[in-house]
């Protein structure tokens, strides 16, 4: 009679302890809605830029370098990762170019010795190839297994040769982006699962890595990146509507990388771009399948990525 009655005032403490701690990061959260916590600074930090070559990559480089960053420009296309690098360094920016097949596990391993040697530790890793383009909705879709290697796998390997140093030296930034909008409705039905099963698992990893973290007392952080909108740069295809952009607006590949390497030196678990859409995305979940259906079918748009 006395357990029963201790171990029900234990279960209550817990509960109360439980209901505090959630209002609490709830009030938490409104506040930095409105009082976003600080931007980190990123001198001499050395960030592994994937995909660096094109669209919000290749921003994302520049954008890193202006911050003091020195810039592991890594990408399968040698011209064009050539090229970011030159803009970086014409303004006075410190970058090198890589030359990386990402989904080849022993280029990757050799690519980050290398990048290690000559730039130094790698503190940020941000993977911006594999999320679809708008383009892969009009265009036929790439074959499963490379999809897999290019989305998925690739992450691996960039983690096996990254992670270990970072929790040696008890630092490190890994940003995963993901993109699961713009992948409904298109004329082959079924045609972009596997992209969109790619997506979905991108996201997994990286909660799986919150998870995994969580316990162990490194100074890791891992941010999870919704990317939402119709970043249509300079080369928009004319031949590709989206619905959207009448909407809300479309958003330049500049805006986009800003918007992320904002988010990421606040430290965020998660956040969108544009930010408004993470809730979006949540209530689309918690609503019966009909009504999401419906509002996804309003929301279908494209991102065009590296
Ligand atoms: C790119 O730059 C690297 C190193 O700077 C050089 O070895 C390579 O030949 C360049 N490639 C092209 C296609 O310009
Ligand atoms: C890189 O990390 C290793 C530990 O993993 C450390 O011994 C080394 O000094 C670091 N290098 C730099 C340039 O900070
Ligand atoms: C995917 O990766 C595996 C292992 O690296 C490789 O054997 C295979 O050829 C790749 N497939 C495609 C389609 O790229």
């Amino acid at each position: 009679m006395l357990l029963r009655l201790y171990s029900i005032i234990v279960l209550a403490l817990d509960l109360m302890t439980l209901l505090i701690g959630v209002f609490f990061s709830i009030l938490v959260t409104l506040y930095q809605t409105f009082k976003p916590p600080p931007l980190k600074n990123l001198q001499r930090e050395v960030a592994l830029v994937v995909g660096a070559g094109r669209g919000v990559g290749k921003e994302i480089a520049i954008q890193l370098s202006q911050l003091g960053v020195s810039v592991a420009c890594v990408d399968i296309n040698a011209d064009t990762c050539n090229a970011t690098v030159k803009k970086i360094s014409q303004s006075l920016g410190n970058a090198k170019a890589y030359i990386c097949d990402v989904t080849d596990k022993n280029q990757v391993s050799k690519t980050v010795d290398t990048v290690i040697s000559e730039l130094g530790n790698v503190t940020i890793l941000l993977h911006c190839c594999g999320v679809p383009s708008p383009r892969a909705l009009i265009q036929d879709p790439p074959e499963i297994m490379h999809t897999m290697n290019l989305s998925i796998l690739s992450h691996f390997w960039l983690l096996d040769s990254v992670f270990p140093r970072m929790q040696q030296t008890g630092k490190g930034h890994i940003i995963i982006l993901s993109s699961v909008a713009g992948l409904s409705g298109g004329s082959s039905a079924g045609a972009r699962v596997p992209l969109s099963t790619a997506q979905f698992a991108v996201q997994g990893l990286a909660e799986s890595l919150q998870t995994e973290l969580r316990h162990s007392n490194s100074n890791i952080i891992i941010t999870l990146v919704h990317v939402y909108p119709f970043i249509v740069g300079i080369e928009a295809a004319t031949d590709i509507r989206f619905r959207i952009p009448s909407y809300f607006g479309t958003m330049s590949a500049t805006e986009a990388a800003r918007q992320i390497i904002d988010g990421l030196r606040r430290n965020y678990a998660e956040f969108s771009v544009p930010g408004y859409l993470l809730y979006l995305g949540h209530v689309l979940r918690i609503l019966p399948k009909k009504a999401s259906f419906m509002l996804r079918d309003l929301l279908d748009t494209g991102v065009d990525f590296a």
